[in-house]
């Protein structure tokens, strides 16, 4: 299946978006520790990609007609990556805190959506880069953990 930038990343949010609702779940149902971190570490390699990859390859493509707003997503990765390590100790520690998992994951949310209005809609207006070696999405593809 050939999917574009916009298509690609969009699904990979659902997906994340899924697998995160599965660690909610498990955790709330007190699974065993190796499960739920099984779990986590899928979740995080994922996102962990997921961030590689728009930042190799999509926030270059856009930085210089929108130098503001990819400097915020890209302060936005930061911030949700400094969560995601304060969980790994939790989880870690067997101890998922709800608060905390429910800030990680509003966090996670509401940059998808904006992301979905802006780099996503911008990446897909420039459409491939005329000296580009190989497809945008399939460059992406590589670097996403499907
Ligand atoms: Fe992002
Ligand atoms: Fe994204």
């Amino acid at each position: 299946m050939t999917a574009n930038p916009k298509e690609l990343l969009s699904h990979d949010h659902a997906r994340l978006d899924a697998l995160f609702a599965e660690i909610v779940d498990a955790a709330e149902a007190d699974v065993d520790s190796r499960t739920l971190g099984e779990l986590w570490t899928a979740f995080e390699r994922g996102l962990l990609a997921h961030f590689n990859a728009e930042e190799r390859y999509l926030f270059p493509r856009v930085a210089a007609t929108h130098r503001d707003e990819i400097h915020e997503l890209a302060r936005e990765h930061d911030e949700i990556r400094a969560l995601l390590s304060e969980l790994d100790i939790a989880v870690d520690l067997h101890f998922l805190r709800a608060a905390n998992v429910q800030q990680l994951v509003s966090r996670i949310r509401a940059h998808a959506e904006r992301e979905d209005r802006t780099l996503y809609r911008w990446a897909q207006e420039l459409g491939e880069p005329v000296k580009s070696a190989l497809p945008v999405e399939d460059r992406l593809k590589r670097s996403i953990d499907f």
